[in-house]
């Protein structure tokens, strides 16, 4: 548009020379000259009036060339996000540096940030050899039983913010295998993509086997649904595309998730904006341009349902419905009812949410470890369905949008990268987001009579009662996109950490409740001896299930915790986690760990053999009782700790014997 005005510019400028000497007012020389003159002006404006229909013509790249991997190809009314450029370039600036764009990517200089340059990796059953070949990107899997050998050239990527899976061409025409480790950015390191997850694959026998085994393929017809736009794992070809020998084998209209994925098909919107009258009318307007979405002039559910088709727990209907959407893509749009859908269904945690006729092989929530026992989603990436359980959403207007910004305004003053991990609006990191809606506490008494924790404390942001870091991903915890409040009661029947206990880390439920109950009346629920007396966060480190050991792993390393409850206790704790039986709670034990005083040099490997594992664990308990300690009773007296710094062992072990140790999957 600013190239726009600026041709117009030159357009007015040129043509004010040959009218002033046409008028006469002038003296040009010859009528000749004046005559030249007006025909060049003539000739300059055709030319920029053609190039004004011309230049926002659609760039569509068409891949024609892979036939190792899955190809993009805008088809049907999809045009890609080539064709919006020119006309909306900070939108699509802004979208270009969030990682939704890079969430998958073609193998390149560009988008892989894993280390290639000769690296030996060496597992239970696999060695691995990542190295560099000219342009290509090359993995050597080294296999015993059944042996083999074989080099792969490494096609395509998934990640590129905390981490990055990658993607092996295969002899099978466009079928991908996958990596079997996968990098982290932020520690430079390469790890087993099995002990990436809270899943019982780490607990196999042949846990490199099985991961080579149950991911062949999946590329296509799993991670292709939230990590493309309009992906189809079996397309039915158009006219146009089946003349194209290479038309086969998967294809999506672009890899990553791009325009269309939230704004719908574009070919209309892109052809009657090809008409420049059309296009100021329009800009000039500020009236919504029917022929295309704006998730934000659609009602709150509406809209929300744009992110939902992607950052949702999803089933097919039925087996039908999923033959047509590897044939034809889904056909959810931009706009439409969701829940209505044909082919996709939005999975409830509870029973009693769903219709009836609820996909026949969908799991029941209730032996589903992505959901708290209350029917509350417990993993990352699936924020829709917190969302749908909200009082703010269900009784009020709330929406993604509420806090979230999928473009970063032009007046936002952070930096791009700032703003593009997680993508909130200016300002929604903090109290701004709900006092939006519930303006009575921005008054700062109301909100310390509400909070009971002076204004400016950690205990006064509103997210860290009513959203805490309750969800499990990418191996730490996330806050929960359900609004709720603490209570006990919910703690003990569900085993989800409370948000007082989850800062509080040496406080027990009792604590909790009897506070609960003077400040917010909440009656104080019956506890059983270990809730009186032995903090509630030791509880669910010791006894909880791999999920809330995982979340307490993490918050024995989170800095608000460790301000209001001490860093000078929890090291026997995430010790113990060093020698868990999943290899991902292992991992958050030892980040955490390194926070804590004496321990920034400890070393370990969290996927070593067993008995390396437990030697470390003990090491890490010595390295703990070995710290010059500043007062006897400087203990908090729920922690398991005695006068003398010694860990009470009899209730130490007899928690940690009885733990709930059940195989346990959060299908991030
Ligand atoms: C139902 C939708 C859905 C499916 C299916 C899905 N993902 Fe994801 N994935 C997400 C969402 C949403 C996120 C973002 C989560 C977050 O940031 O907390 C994500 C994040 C990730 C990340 C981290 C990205 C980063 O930049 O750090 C990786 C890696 C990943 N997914 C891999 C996979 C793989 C591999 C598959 C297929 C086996 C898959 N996902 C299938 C929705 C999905
Ligand atoms: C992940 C979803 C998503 C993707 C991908 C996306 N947008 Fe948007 N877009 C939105 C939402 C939501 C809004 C509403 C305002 C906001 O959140 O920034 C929006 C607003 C807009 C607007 C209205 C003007 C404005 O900024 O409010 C334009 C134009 C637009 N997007 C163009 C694009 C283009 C072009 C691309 C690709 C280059 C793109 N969008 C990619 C979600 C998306
Ligand atoms: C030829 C120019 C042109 C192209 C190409 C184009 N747009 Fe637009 N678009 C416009 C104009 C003009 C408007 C009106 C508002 C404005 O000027 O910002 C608009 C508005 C929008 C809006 C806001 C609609 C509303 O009701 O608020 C979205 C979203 C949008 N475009 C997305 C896209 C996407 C996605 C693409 C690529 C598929 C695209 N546009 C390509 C010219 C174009
Ligand atoms: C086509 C699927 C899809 C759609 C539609 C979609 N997302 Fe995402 N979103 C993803 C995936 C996959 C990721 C993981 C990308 C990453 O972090 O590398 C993600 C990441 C994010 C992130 C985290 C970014 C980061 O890495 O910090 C936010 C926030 C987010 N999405 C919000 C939204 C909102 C809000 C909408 C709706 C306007 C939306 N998304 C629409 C799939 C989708
Ligand atoms: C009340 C405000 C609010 C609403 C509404 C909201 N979010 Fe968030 N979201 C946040 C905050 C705050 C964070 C950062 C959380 C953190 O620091 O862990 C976040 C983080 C995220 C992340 C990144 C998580 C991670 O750390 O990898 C994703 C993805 C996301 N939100 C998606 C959504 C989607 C999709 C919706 C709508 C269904 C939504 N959010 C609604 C406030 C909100
Ligand atoms: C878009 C507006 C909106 C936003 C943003 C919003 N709320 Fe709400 N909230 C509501 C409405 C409306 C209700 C229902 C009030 C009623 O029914 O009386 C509600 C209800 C609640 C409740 C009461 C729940 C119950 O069971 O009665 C809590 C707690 C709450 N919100 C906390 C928050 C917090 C914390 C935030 C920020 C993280 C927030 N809200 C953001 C609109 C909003
Ligand atoms: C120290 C923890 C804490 C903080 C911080 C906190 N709340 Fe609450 N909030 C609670 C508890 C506990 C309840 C009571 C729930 C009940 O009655 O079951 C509650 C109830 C509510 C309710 C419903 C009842 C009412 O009083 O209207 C709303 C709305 C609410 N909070 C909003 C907020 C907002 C907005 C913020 C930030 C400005 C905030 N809260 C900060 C703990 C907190
Ligand atoms: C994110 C951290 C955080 C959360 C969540 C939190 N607090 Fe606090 N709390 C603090 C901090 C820090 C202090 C120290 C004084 C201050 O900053 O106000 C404190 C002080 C207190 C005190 C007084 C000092 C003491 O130890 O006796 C009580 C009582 C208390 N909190 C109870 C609660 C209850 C009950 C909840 C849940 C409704 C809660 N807090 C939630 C951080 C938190």
């Amino acid at each position: 548009m600013i190239l726009e005005l600026f041709l117009c510019t030159v357009l007015f400028c040129a043509a004010l020379g040959p009218i002033l000497a046409l008028s006469g007012r002038f003296r040009l020389g010859t009528r000749r000259t004046a005559g030249a003159i007006a025909a060049l002006w003539l000739g300059v404006s055709i030319l920029i009036v053609a190039a004004a229909f011309l230049w926002t013509g659609p760039a569509v790249t068409r891949e024609a060339f892979a036939t190792n991997r899955p190809i993009q190809r805008p088809t049907g009314n999809y045009v890609g996000s080539g064709a919006c450029r020119n006309c909306h370039p900070h939108n699509h600036s802004t979208w270009h540096d969030s990682y939704h764009r890079t969430m998958t990517q073609v193998a390149s200089d560009e988008s892989v940030i894993g280390d290639f340059n000769n690296v030996e990796l060496t597992g239970k059953d696999l060695h691995v050899r990542l190295f560099r070949q000219g342009k290509q990107f090359l993995a050597e899997l080294d296999m015993r039983n059944p042996d083999f050998s074989e080099t792969y050239q490494v096609v395509m990527t998934t990640g590129s913010h905390n981490r990055q899976a990658y993607w092996l061409s295969t002899s099978k025409a466009r079928e991908l295998m996958i990596l079997p480790y996968m990098y982290l950015k932020a520690d430079k390191k390469w790890i087993p993509r099995h002990s990436g997850y809270i899943n019982p694959m780490c607990l196999q026998e042949r846990p490199e086997l099985a991961v080579l085994k149950g991911d062949f393929g999946r590329w296509s017809t799993v991670c292709i649904k939230c990590h493309a736009t309009h992906g189809r794992s079996e397309p039915l070809l158009d006219q146009a595309e089946s003349r194209s020998p290479n038309a086969t084998g998967t294809q999506a209209v672009e890899f990553g998730i791009s325009c269309e994925a939230c704004h719908g098909p574009g070919a209309e919107h892109v052809r009657v904006n090809q008409d420049p009258l059309r296009r100021y009318r329009q800009h000039l307007a500020d009236e919504p341009d029917l022929t295309i979405v704006n998730p934000a002039r659609l009602p709150h559910d509406r809209s929300s349902e744009v992110c939902g088709q992607c950052h949702a727990v999803i089933f097919h209907r039925t087996d039908e419905a999923e033959k047509n959407w590897r044939q034809k893509g889904y056909t959810y749009r931009p706009g439409g009812n969701l829940h209505a859908d044909p082919i996709q269904f939005i999975m409830r945690g509870r029973l009693d949410l769903m219709p009836p006729d609820r996909p026949r092989d969908a799991p029941n929530p209730a032996e589903d470890g992505s959901f708290w026992s209350d029917g509350m989603i417990r993993c990352s990436g699936r924020e829709y369905n917190g969302l749908l359980d909200t009082p703010c959403f269900q009784r009020g207007k709330m929406s993604c949008l509420s806090c979230h910004q999928m473009h970063q305004a032009k007046d936002d003053p952070r930096k791009r990268k700032e703003w593009a991990d997680d993508q909130l609006k200016f300002g929604m990191e903090g109290n701004r987001a709900c006092l939006q809606c519930h303006e009575q506490f921005k008054n700062a008494d109301r909100l310390t009579r509400h909070t009971h924790h002076a204004g400016d404390s950690t205990g006064s942001l509103c997210y860290n009662c009513h959203m805490p870091f309750t969800t499990y991903g990418i191996m730490k915890a996330i806050r929960s996109h359900q609004i709720d409040s603490p209570s006990v009661k919910t703690s003990l029947a569900t085993g989800r950490p409370n948000a007082c206990n989850q800062c509080h880390l040496d406080k027990t439920l009792a604590w909790t409740a009897q506070r609960l109950a003077s400040w917010y009346k909440i009656p104080a629920p019956k506890l059983a001896k270990d809730e009186q007396q032995i903090a509630a966060s030791i509880l669910w480190t010791l006894r909880g299930d791999a999920g809330q050991r995982a979340l307490m792993a993490w918050s024995f390393g989170w800095d608000d915790a460790l301000a209001a409850s001490g860093n000078h206790w929890q090291a026997p704790y995430l010790a113990q986690l060093l020698d868990d039986r999943y290899d991902a709670v292992r991992y958050i034990a030892e980040r955490s760990l390194k926070r804590l005083p004496g321990f920034r040099e400890f070393t370990y490997n969290f996927v070593g053999p067993p008995d390396q594992r437990a030697a470390a664990s003990q090491r890490a308990r010595q390295t703990w009782a070995d710290l010059p300690k500043s007062a006897p009773q400087d203990f908090p007296p729920h922690v398991l700790i005695d006068k003398q710094g010694r860990i009470r062992e009899g209730d130490f072990q007899r928690l940690w014997k009885n733990r709930d140790d059940r195989p346990m999957a959060i299908n991030e």
